[in-house]
């Protein structure tokens, strides 16, 4: 658990060291180490900041409803992010309200964090490891888009890990069409078909 400590600094470190675009807090990984199962998101948004644990706002709702019809809580998984801060965008509103949303993290955010994960994936040391969206997968397999590679277990000759690739549980507030909504939930039943064999 020292270990774990130790990366919980490197973090904060990063984090407020950090001004090269706005970010509105920071939060680490959430669940159980070591544990088999890792789950990695894409960077936290502000529900996150607030509670302090990945995927606890909207898509976090999404996600728990779909975990928990695999059969698992999440007190079985480990999630994390590729990118530990909250991501903003500042702007003003047409009333001259100052405004803040939340913006995906830019290639040089995800390498800030790039040994950061790779530890937390050794510290973990997961049987499999699921990505939620491109950001993950991109930052972790040489996949270009999750269009591609979803919904299948791959193994990942320089992670030495099963990689099963996810769409992120925010596409389906954006897909809101059935047949997108099929594929998704037929993408949760491979993964616990998958899950078997661990
Ligand atoms: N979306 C993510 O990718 N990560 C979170 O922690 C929350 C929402």
């Amino acid at each position: 658990m020292y270990e774990y400590e130790k990366l919980k600094e490197k973090i904060k470190l990063i984090c407020e060291n950090y001004n090269n675009s706005p970010i509105g807090g920071y939060i680490t990984g959430d669940g159980p180490i070591p544990c088999d199962i890792l789950f990695v998101g894409e960077a936290p948004g502000k529900t996150e900041v607030q509670e302090g644990k990945p995927f606890v706002g909207m898509a976090g709702k999404t996600f728990e409803k779909y975990l928990n019809y695999v059969g698992l809580t999440r007190d079985n998984v480990r999630i994390t992010n590729t990118c530990f801060f909250r991501p903003i965008k500042i702007g003003e509103s047409t009333t001259g309200r100052k405004t803040i949303k939340n913006r995906t993290p830019k290639v040089s955010e995800v390498s800030l964090f790039k040994d950061i994960l790779d530890e937390e994936i050794n510290i973990v040391n997961p049987k499999i490891i699921i990505t939620l969206g491109n950001i993950p997968l991109n930052r972790l397999t040489n996949f270009k888009t999750i269009g591609s590679c979803h919904g299948v277990l791959f193994f990942n000759e320089q992670l030495h890990k099963y990689i099963f690739p996810m769409y992120h549980p925010s596409s389906l507030t954006y897909n809101r069409n059935e047949d997108f909504k099929q594929m998704y939930v037929n993408d949760w039943t491979k993964l616990k078909e998958a899950l078997k064999q661990f």
